[in-house]
């Protein structure tokens, strides 16, 4: 567990990319009276992200970032960090790879949801792989980000079964169900034990 000074609220920054479902529901949770966590920042490489439309629903700060100089963008990236206090990065469907001088830097201090249970099916097309080899289960995985892809601790995981008639998009469905669950419940486990 990350030890809090007090009782503070932790300050999340979220970075996406694409629908954005996974902000729109870190969102939601932070709004609750409960809610250990507040969203300051909402970081995007890709201007037509749909989940940039939460920030305005929030009223969240919401910044465009090209990456094509990245470290020119990582150096940004982190003064808008450091300006807006923010204590977590939570990747969440976010495109980019970061570098590993950013990873270091902000070590055990970022977080990414991945759709399978790692360490099985890191990268891309997962659904459709999970079916092709026929698994029983798949599911969905919070974890510390490392330097290498998809592969850093994990935090939580949610098991979901698969079914013979799951169609990638109806397992990715299923799985992202889930995973607006447990990035909340991901969060409380590492800074409030909870
Ligand atoms: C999710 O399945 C997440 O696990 C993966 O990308 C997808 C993003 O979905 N990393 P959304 O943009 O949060 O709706």
């Amino acid at each position: 567990m990350v030890e809090l000074i007090g009782n503070k609220k932790i300050n999340l920054a979220v970075f996406i990319s694409g629908k954005g479902s996974n902000f729109y529901a870190l969102a939601k949770s932070s709004m609750l009276k409960k809610s250990k966590f507040k969203i300051n920042l909402v970081i995007s490489n890709n201007r037509k992200a749909k989940g940039l439309i939460f920030a305005k629903k929030f009223k969240i700060k919401k910044k465009i970032l090209n990456f094509k100089n990245k470290n020119y963008t990582e150096n940004k990236i982190i003064k808008l960090l450091s300006k807006d206090k923010i204590d977590l990065i939570c990747l969440a469907g976010f495109m980019k790879i970061l570098s590993k001088n950013f990873i270091k830097r902000f070590k055990g201090k970022i977080m990414n949801i991945h759709p399978s249970l790692l360490p099985k099916y890191k990268g891309l097309n997962v659904h459709e792989r999970v079916i092709k080899n026929k698994e029983k289960y798949s599911g969905c995985t919070v974890h510390f980000v490392s330097s290498k892809l998809d592969s850093g601790k994990i935090i939580l995981q949610k098991k979901v079964k698969v079914l013979k008639n799951d169609t990638p998009k109806s397992l990715a469905k299923k799985i992202l169900k889930q995973e607006h669950l447990i990035y909340t419940k991901a969060i409380e486990k590492i800074y409030f034990n909870l």
